[in-house]
């Protein structure tokens, strides 16, 4: 990529979000996407706190060495927050006037699908905009994958592998409920790697007395310890234990693990995956393409409109469930 020569002056300018929960590998991709704009000669705003900050001007013009060493830091450098005054009609209209005000021709906003309305709305005052996937959930339809998916769940891994140890030492159950609002992806694929004797989600629903007569029956064979994964949606991970030791008569505790799996260094998979959607952001952008959110289909990232992406539907992976049970005792 040519440098711009001295003098020489920038065609566009485009700004940079983080919105919404933060999630490991938005460092990455808010490197990529402002690497990748000034390689091009894009003038690059990292805008503070969401949309809070397109409204109350926190804006700072961003150099290649602004991003330098964030790759592997969890978090957002941009900080991030929810914002009621951008649902607001006059909200949208004062950040619109903000981004013309500065020449910011177009934003890139890595968050989840509240993010991407906010988008589209902005999108409708003129501004390109281009979302990109990030949330530790998964529960974006148009999208295979999110940025901190992968770390959230290898962290929360780890954190079971560890409640494993005392689990087993005690002879008890454990019942621990993992993040993901009112999807079940990682609850599934953690209690899939950590080897959970059940995982209750909302998509496939569950039965605490057949959960307990399989537990009271494989104690008869010698297991004496039990883990099982609660998503969020289901949540009453205290209630849940309570139940299920009543019903077993082997001593049950509860364990939320919460925000701790927001944070920590991005996996390799959330850096390259970040890395390949915010580059992928600023070539669209380039092209005075707006309105279109970022994701990956048959492993391959691609873009689609975003009003067409907010009315996707995800499947919930059946098969891996029923791997899950059936392999559980
Ligand atoms: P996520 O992006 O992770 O789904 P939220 O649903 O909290 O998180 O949305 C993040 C922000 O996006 C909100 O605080 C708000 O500023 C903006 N937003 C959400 N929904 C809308 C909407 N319907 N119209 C405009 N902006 C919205
Ligand atoms: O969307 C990410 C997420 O961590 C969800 O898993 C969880 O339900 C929610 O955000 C928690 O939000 P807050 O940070 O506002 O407590």
């Amino acid at each position: 990529m040519e440098a711009l020569k001295d003098g020489e002056i920038m065609a566009k300018a485009i700004g940079i979000l983080t919105s919404g929960g933060d999630a490991p590998g938005m460092n990455a991709a808010v490197r990529a996407v402002t690497r990748a704009a000034l390689a091009k000669g894009i003038k690059v705003y990292g805008i503070r706190r969401g949309y809070n900050g397109l409204i109350n001007g926190d804006i700072v013009e961003l150099g290649a060495r602004d991003v330098s060493g964030i790759m592997q830091r969890g978090g957002t450098v941009l900080y991030t927050a929810r914002c009621p005054e951008f649902r607001t009609e006059e909200g949208i209209a004062k950040a619109a006037e903000n981004c013309k005000k500065m020449g910011v021709d177009g934003i890139v906003v890595i968050g989840g699908d509240g993010s991407f309305r906010g988008a589209a709305d902005l999108s409708r005052h003129g501004i390109l905009c281009i979302g990109l996937p990030g949330t530790i959930d998964n529960d974006i339809a148009c999208t295979e994958y999110t940025i901190g998916y992968d770390t959230a769940m290898n962290t929360a891994m780890e954190m079971i592998d560890k409640l494993r140890d005392t689990t087993q030492s005690h002879d008890r159950c454990s019942v621990v409920e993992v993040m993901g609002r009112r999807a079940g992806y990682i609850a599934l694929n953690v209690g899939l790697a950590s080897g959970a004797e059940a995982v209750l989600t909302l998509e496939e629903g569950y039965d605490l007395d057949e959960i307990a007569a399989s537990m009271i029956n494989a104690s008869k064979t010698g297991k004496k310890h039990f883990i099982i994964v609660v998503a969020e949606g289901v949540g009453n991970a205290e209630g849940i234990a309570r139940e299920l030791q009543e019903k077993t008569q082997i001593e049950a505790r509860a364990t939320i693990l919460g925000h701790v799996q927001r944070g920590g260094i991005p996996t390799l998979r959330d850096r390259v995956i970040a890395t390949e959607m915010g580059y992928y952001a600023v070539e669209l952008l380039e092209q005075d393409i707006s309105n279109r959110v970022v994701g990956m289909k048959d492993g391959k990232i691609y873009d689609v409109d975003i009003q067409e992406a907010l009315s996707m539907k995800k499947e919930f992976p059946h098969k891996r469930y029923k791997i899950v049970h059936d392999t559980a005792f």
